[in-house]
């Protein structure tokens, strides 16, 4: 259902992979409501998924960057601005990755250059991506910048490994940066908290599959999808929300405020 909400808004969507990606979902979403963009990933990521059939789909060109690469991303944003014609209105950072988590790491013995990997392009990447935009002052006022995050920012998932630290970073940069964006730029700046989605970064992590059971019979709405997120990112990007800046945004069902809920104690009672 498309109600024209990003009509004429231009934008660079990172991070999608194949079609479980919730940036592949969010693109899909955008071009419903009449919104354009360039898409962008990892060059190694271009090779392996499946990004050009979606990039047919939704009338999109294709651009290689490694998003801890500043001169990649410096090309990314000067080519999206002349291809899309003009500054761009909305981004969704949407990339993660821990090489600890990928090579069965224990959080207890992180192999440091992995770790710093993984903070380079979970983390610091939104940093570099944002301050590539700023620079060149490539976004319009009243644009709008989202970043993806998890709960194990705040609370411990001890699965989810390095990653918390990476998501925490994260969620950091967003307020810092944000600020200046908001202040200099017109620009608004916001993280998502997205409940465990079935995605390739998502069945990354140890023990996925009883872990989002649980998150969903936490939850009183249970599990957000991808396309659920990519419904909240549209709002996000559209003028509707164009004073929430600064802010990490739960979308998760609920799970983020329960302490425990029937179906979870139901597991334990054992009269
Ligand atoms: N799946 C979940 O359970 C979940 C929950 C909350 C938040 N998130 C976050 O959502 C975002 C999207 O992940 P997803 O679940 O759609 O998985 P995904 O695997 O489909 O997407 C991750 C993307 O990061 C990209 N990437 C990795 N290294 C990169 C680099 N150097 N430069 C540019 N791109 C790079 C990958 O190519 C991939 O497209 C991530 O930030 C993730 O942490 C996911």
């Amino acid at each position: 259902m498309s109600h024209n909400l990003l009509k004429g808004k231009r934008g660079i969507i990172f991070g999608a992979l194949d079609e479980n990606s919730i940036a592949w979902k969010t693109a899909e979403r955008v071009f419903e409501e009449g919104g354009s963009f360039v898409l962008t990933n990892a060059p190694v990521a271009l090779r392996m998924g499946t990004i050009n059939e979606l990039a047919e789909k939704t009338n999109a060109q294709v651009i290689a960057a490694d998003a801890t690469s500043e001169k990649d991303l410096e090309n990314l944003v000067e080519k999206a601005v002349e291809i899309l014609g003009g500054k761009i209105d909305f981004v969704l950072h949407s990339i993660g990755m821990s090489v600890n988590v990928r090579k069965g790491r224990h959080y207890t013995d992180q192999n440091y250059d992995w770790t710093q990997k993984g903070l380079d392009i979970s983390a610091i990447s939104f940093h570099k991506t944002m301050q590539t935009l700023y620079k060149k002052d490539a976004m319009s006022a009243w644009g709008s910048i989202v970043g993806l995050t998890y709960m194990a920012a705040q609370r411990v998932f001890p699965d989810y490994n390095d990653m918390a630290d990476n998501k925490a970073y994260l969620e950091s940069v967003a307020r810092s940066f944000g600020y200046f964006f908001g202040k200099d730029k017109k620009v608004r700046v916001n993280t998502i908290s997205q409940s465990p989605t079935p995605t390739t970064a998502g069945k990354g992590v140890k023990g996925f599959d009883g872990f989002i059971e649980y998150a969903d019979k936490m939850s009183p709405l249970g599990n957000a999808t991808a396309l659920e997120c990519a419904d909240y990112t549209i709002t996000l990007f559209s003028d509707l929300t164009k004073k929430v800046t600064l802010q990490n945004l739960y979308h998760d069902g609920g799970f983020s405020n329960m302490g425990v809920s029937q179906q979870v104690m139901e597991k334990f009672v054992t009269e």
